[in-house]
């Protein structure tokens, strides 16, 4: 993993627009992995200024997100397609017959809904970046704590805690979903590069988890220890628990030397001379 600790949370978000804007310069028909919540808010508004004033455009991008909610019409303002329309798609000039939720409604076959939106992932090409949050008790997706690592896209109930968590989206006396579709661990797991955003000291937990701590379904994010190109961007709260927390800073600024070293033609360097995750 590239663990990258930066003062704020608006540098988080300002590295992971940057990474995005790397990838769909270079991929124009890049395939994204989304996610909602209030961790990515932040970097979409970024993505939009980067649209709006530097002409990006992401009108071949396709977008396929984490999860839906069970229950909600998707045209209501807590469904997570209304969710993006609102803070990324309506800002920027995707297609929205080109952005994909796991969307289903109690009187849908989850299982027909779930592996055709898997097939659509694979006939796109496979999910080349992956953006994701972290909940407090580890889950990524809504693949809560005990989820299986290989898991595929399918309904989960959700946790007491992450419904307590997402409590603040619903007014008093409203239906809040407990149930959500989400793509699976090992669905997840699958793209190409997964990019994972963390802030607040509600969080150090749960990072420290995922990072430092053993391989289990009792945190889910744990399991992105076993993929091959994983980018962690924290704010300097949610970092608090990192144990080699100093280590991964000085990995990253031997990495800025070396940049430099090869700047100034000290050396000649490669590809592959800084710091491989
Ligand atoms: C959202 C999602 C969740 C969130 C997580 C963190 O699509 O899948 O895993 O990323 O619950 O949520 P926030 O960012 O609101 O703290």
């Amino acid at each position: 993993m590239k663990v990258l600790i930066v003062e704020n949370a608006d540098l988080v978000a300002q590295m992971g627009a940057e990474i995005i804007r790397e990838l769909v310069d270079s991929k124009p028909k890049a395939v994204l992995g989304l996610a909602t919540g209030s961790t990515p808010i932040a970097m979409y508004a970024y993505l939009v200024q980067i649209h709006k004033l530097r002409g990006l455009s992401f009108k071949e991008v396709s977008g396929f997100n984490l999860d839906e909610y069970i229950g909600l019409e998707s045209d209501s303002p807590q469904s997570y397609r209304s969710f993006m329309n609102r803070s990324l798609f309506d800002g920027i000039d995707i297609g929205l017959n080109n952005t994909y939720l796991p969307s289903c409604g109690y009187e849908d076959d989850f299982n027909s809904v779930a592996s055709e939106f898997e097939n659509t992932i694979r006939a796109k090409g496979g999910i080349d970046l992956q953006i994701l949050g972290i909940g407090r008790n580890g889950h990524i997706g809504f693949n809560e704590p005990i989820s299986s690592l290989s898991s595929r896209t399918r309904v989960k109930t959700l946790r007491q805690d992450t419904i307590e968590d997402n409590s603040r989206f619903f007014d008093e006396g409203e239906f809040q979903p407990f149930q959500a579709m989400t793509m699976g661990i090992g669905t997840i797991l699958e793209a190409e590069h997964i990019l994972l955003m963390a802030t607040g000291l509600e969080k150090a937990k749960a990072v420290r988890d995922a990072i430092e701590g053993p391989l289990s379904a009792m945190c889910p994010a744990s399991a992105l220890q076993l993929h091959k190109k994983v980018t962690v961007i924290l704010d300097e709260a949610s970092a608090q628990e990192l144990e080699n927390k100093n280590y991964y800073k000085w990995v990253n600024e031997k990495n800025k030397e070396l940049e430099a070293m090869v700047s100034t033609g000290h050396t000649r360097g490669n590809s592959c001379m800084s710091e491989q995750l």
